[in-house]
């Protein structure tokens, strides 16, 4: 990784999405010409968005799913009549990992204590958690995507689903359709909720 300097102990002083951002900045290297790639969105989003580590379109314009993984996503959420803009969007690893490779154990461990304070400040109603680091970071380490997709599962009061990453749908047309399925729940959850 990607951590320069040790994630500080007393995060839980971070009151803030900007005060945490800074942080990012200061302990995760991205590659050289390449950007940290923090959440977006609004502050308190009801949905968040989590995908697994920015690709290389992402580490360019430092934003997250704006790629080919990104349309995809975007797509599908408009079909669920979602604004992409209403929901905050970000990655458990903050900072490309070195040829897209899939990111370590021990990275997913080091990022986990940043990404808890980023959901606890936008304190979201529904997480869809896209893929298998996504999942198994937030629900259960050993979680397989292929069994828990489609199911929800509440942690801390917050409705979790998870579902297949975008860039694993690509040429899998079943795995598109249940992707769909699986954001269109997301969506008829979000209607039930309190306006
Ligand atoms: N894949 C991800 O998991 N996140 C992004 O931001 C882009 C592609």
């Amino acid at each position: 990784m990607i951590a320069g300097t040790a994630i500080p102990e007393d995060l839980h002083t971070i009151g803030n999405l900007d005060a945490l951002h800074a942080v990012c900045e200061r302990v995760f290297v991205p590659e050289p010409g390449e950007r940290l790639v923090f959440g977006e969105g609004p502050e308190h989003a009801r949905l968040l968005l989590l995908g697994e580590a920015p690709g290389a379109n992402e580490a360019e314009t430092g934003r997250p799913f704006v790629g080919n993984s990104g349309r995809l996503l975007n797509k599908y959420l408009q079909k669920a009549d979602i604004l992409r803009e209403n929901a905050y969007v970000t990655n458990v690893i903050k900072v490309r990992p070195p040829g897209n490779r899939k990111p370590k154990t021990s990275e997913v461990t080091d990022a986990l204590p940043i990404l808890l304070l980023e959901i606890e400040l936008i304190d979201p109603a529904i997480i869809v958690c896209l893929g298998s680091i996504a999942v198994q970071a937030l629900v259960d380490r050993k979680a397989k995507i292929t069994e828990i997709r489609g199911t929800w599962v509440e942690k801390d009061g917050i409705r979790i689903m998870p579902t297949y990453h975008p860039s694993a749908v690509f040429r899998d047309e079943q795995k598109r359709e249940l992707l769909k399925q699986d954001i269109f729940s997301a969506a008829e959850a979000l209607k039930k909720l309190e306006p």
